[in-house]
C-alpha cells in the first residue's frame, strides 16, 4: 500500500475550510492508503498558546478525526509531540534547507506580520518541521488545501536535495488537492481565505456550529448585484457558495449551476446552508458520543503513538546513518 500523511493544527476552532479542504478528503482516501494523521502540536507553539487550552484542543482535534470517519484501528491517528522523530528529523533537515528558501514562504510573511511581537525561529523553520512530518513516514501522498502547496513544494525540494547527496532515502511526496473545496473563502469577504483566526464570527463556519448558526451565517453571506448564479472569478461570493455546495454533495460546478438555473441568491444560500448542516451534523453527533469515552480515546492515543514511533524510527535510523552519526551498538 502507498503511504499517506497529513496533519492539522490544534490552534483555534476548525472551520468548514479545514473540513472540506482536508479532513473530508482524508476520509475518502483512508481505505486506499496506509495513513498517518497527526495532530501537529509542535507546529502550534510557533505562536503563543495557553497550555491547558492547547492540550484540550489537541484532544478534541484527535477525537474529531475519528468522528469525521477515520478508523483508528486502520489509520494511525496520533499526536506529533508523542513521536520524537519529528523533531529529530527536523533538525537534520534544517541543515539541508536554505535561509533564502524559507524567506520566500508566504505563510511565514503573513504570520510574522500578524505576530510581530513574536517572530521566533520556529515560525521561520515551520516548513522544515512539516517536511520532516511527511518524509518521516515516506509518504507518497499528502492531502491538503491549496494554502499548503508552497510548503509541499519545499518538502519535495528538501527531499530531492537530500536524495541527491545520499541516494534514494526519501520518497518524493505528491500533494493531493480535492476537486472542490480546496480553497474555501470567507463568507464576509470572498477574496480572503476562510480562516480560524478571522475576527468576524460571520466570516467562518465552524465545524461545531449548530444548524441555526450555520443557516444564519449563510443567509448573511456576501454575494454581489449580478443576479446570476454563475461559476466565475468575477463573482467570488457566488463561486464560493457553489464550491461549498459541490464539495458537500460531490457535484461538479457545471452540475450545480444547472441545478440553480433560474433561481435566486436567497434559495442558493438556503440550499448551501442545508447541505453544510447535513454534512456537519453527523460529525458533531459522533464527536459528542466519542468524547464521553475517555478510555477508548486514551487507548487509541497510546497504541497509535507506538505504531507511528515504529515507522518514524525506521526512517530516522536510516537518515542518521546516511549523514554519518555513529551506529548504536
Ligand atoms: P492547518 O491546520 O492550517 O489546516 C489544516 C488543513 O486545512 C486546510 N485548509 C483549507 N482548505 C480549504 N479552504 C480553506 N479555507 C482552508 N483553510 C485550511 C489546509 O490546507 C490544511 O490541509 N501546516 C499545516 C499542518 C501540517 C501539515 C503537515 C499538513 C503540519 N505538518 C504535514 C500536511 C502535511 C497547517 O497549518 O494546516
Amino acid at each position: 500500500k502507498k503511504v499517506l500523511f497529513s496533519g492539522m493544527q490544534a490552534t483555534g476552532t476548525l472551520t468548514l475550510g479545514n473540513y472540506l479542504g482536508a479532513l473530508k478528503n482524508w476520509v475518502t482516501l483512508s481505505d486506499e492508503y496506509e495513513c498517518f494523521y497527526s495532530v501537529v502540536d509542535l507546529h502550534s507553539i510557533t505562536v503563543r498558546q495557553n497550555p491547558a487550552e492547547l492540550r484540550k484542543r489537541a484532544r478534541n482535534l484527535l477525537t474529531l478525526y475519528i468522528a469525521a470517519g477515520l478508523n483508528p484501528e486502520k489509520n494511525c491517528i496520533y499526536y506529533q509531540s508523542h513521536v520524537s522523530g519529528h523533531a529529530e528529523l527536523s533538525w537534520i533537515l534544517n541543515c539541508f534547507t536554505y535561509m533564502g528558501e524559507l524567506n520566500r514562504m508566504t505563510q511565514f510573511k503573513d504570520k510574522s506580520a500578524k505576530h510581530a511581537d513574536n517572530i521566533n525561529a520556529g515560525l521561520f523553520t515551520y516548513p522544515v518541521l512539516m517536511a520532516a512530518d511527511i518524509l518521516l513516514y515516506q509518504a507518497d501522498v499528502v492531502p491538503v488545501g491549496i494554502d499548503q502547496m508552497q510548503h509541499l513544494e519545499i518538502t519535495r525540494d528538501i527531499a530531492q536535495r537530500f536524495n541527491g547527496i545520499y541516494g534514494d532515502v526519501f520518497t518524493i511526496p505528491e500533494a493531493y488537492i480535492g476537486k472542490s473545496g480546496a480553497k474555501i473563502m470567507s463568507l464576509q469577504n470572498p477574496d480572503k481565505k476562510m480562516s480560524k483566526s478571522d475576527e468576524n464570527p460571520n466570516a467562518s463556519v465552524y465545524l461545531m456550529d449548530d444548524p441555526d448558526t450555520v443557516m444564519r451565517k449563510f443567509k448573511r453571506a456576501v454575494t454581489d448585484s449580478e443576479g446570476c448564479i454563475c461559476y466565475r472569478e468575477e463573482q467570488p461570493g457566488i463561486k464560493n457558495l457553489l464550491d461549498i455546495y459541490c464539495a458537500c454533495n460531490g457535484l461538479t460546478p457545471e452540475q450545480a449551476v444547472k441545478e440553480f438555473d433560474g433561481r435566486g441568491y436567497g434559495e442558493l444560500k438556503m440550499a448551501v446552508g442545508e447541505a453544510v448542516v447535513s454534512v456537519l451534523k453527523p460529525v458533531q453527533d459522533r464527536f459528542a458520543e466519542l468524547s464521553k469515552d475517555k478510555a477508548y480515546i486514551d487507548g487509541i492515543i497510546k497504541e497509535n503513538a507506538e505504531k507511528a514511533n515504529y515507522y518514524a524510527t525506521k526512517t530516522l535510523r536510516k537518515v542518521q546513518k546516511k549523514v554519518g552519526f555513529p551506529e548504536r551498538v
